[in-house]
């Protein structure tokens, strides 16, 4: 099934996880993908691994937190490829912990590749969006966006939060027909974001929970293939995708 036949799709945070399952499926629906993130050697090999099934995809280098880096993705993107269909603005990281804690470090790390990020992705796109007529940001937000889930995760909610926000922002500002936007919310993915949780005992509590009920990320990549194929004039614009098991 080639639904995605020519569109081009930057990817951040596809070294792993939601990230590069997002990339592989697109790739396989007939996508151009651009893989992004700080790991060259992990988006370099997953790139060969989809050109090697037949597909089409680059990589760049990207640390979120640099505007420069995100206006660096998506002029190359033009450069290489004539325009920029899809931003998935997919990087993040979880460093959760109760605010007790003070782990002032965590908060500002969160705030920087989960809000800023986001934020960097938008500054970069939206002049080519603009530019070419017409253009989609997508957004793996967080269930923790929707709702509390857990007490320690106060600061990264408000981050989710945030990044909610912006998207509706964006929307009521895009009725001209011309910037689609979509905000994806997991539950339980198996991945490594644990590995970005510095308390140990609830980086524990957070892998016990993705092995007990983790969905595959291809489960997240399916439905921002579904966002991403719909017509020009249909904006598919929050689902939210869980462990049927989650409460
Ligand atoms: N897994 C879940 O249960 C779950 C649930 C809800 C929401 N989410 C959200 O889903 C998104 C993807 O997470 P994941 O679960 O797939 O975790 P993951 O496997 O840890 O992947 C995180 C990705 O973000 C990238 N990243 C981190 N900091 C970055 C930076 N400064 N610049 C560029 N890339 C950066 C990492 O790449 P490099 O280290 O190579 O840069 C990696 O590719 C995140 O936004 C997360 O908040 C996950």
């Amino acid at each position: 099934m080639l639904s995605l036949h020519g569109k081009i799709v930057a990817i951040t945070g596809a070294s792993g996880g939601i990230g590069e399952a997002t990339a592989r499926l697109l790739a396989q629906r007939g996508a151009t993908v651009v893989l992004a993130a700080r790991r060259a050697e992990r988006i370099d090999a997953i790139a060969r691994d989809i050109r090697e099934e037949g597909g089409r995809a680059a990589t760049c280098v990207v640390d979120v937190t640099q505007a420069g880096d995100l206006r660096r993705l998506v002029s190359g993107a033009v450069e290489q490829y004539g325009r920029m269909d899809v931003l998935v603005n997919n990087a993040g990281i979880a460093p959760i912990s109760p605010l007790a804690d003070l782990d002032t470090e965590g908060w500002t790390a969160m705030i920087d590749v989960n809000l800023r990020g986001m934020l960097n992705c938008v500054a970069a796109a939206l002049p080519v969006f603009r530019e070419q007529g017409s253009g989609h940001l997508v957004s793996i937000v967080s269930m923790a966006g929707l709702h509390a889930v857990s007490p320690s995760m106060a600061v990264y909610a408000a981050t989710k939060n945030a990044v909610r926000t912006i998207h509706d922002g964006l929307r009521t500002e895009s009725t001209d027909g011309v910037v689609r936007t979509t905000a994806i919310s997991p539950g339980y993915v198996s991945t490594d974001l644990a590995d970005s949780m510095t308390d140990p005992h609830i980086r524990e509590l957070t892998r016990k929970n993705m092995d007990a009920m983790g969905i595959p990320p291809a489960a997240i990549a399916r439905a921002v293939a579904f966002a991403i194929e719909q017509p020009g004039d249909v904006e598919i614009g929050e689902i939210n995708v869980r462990p049927t098991v989650q409460a």
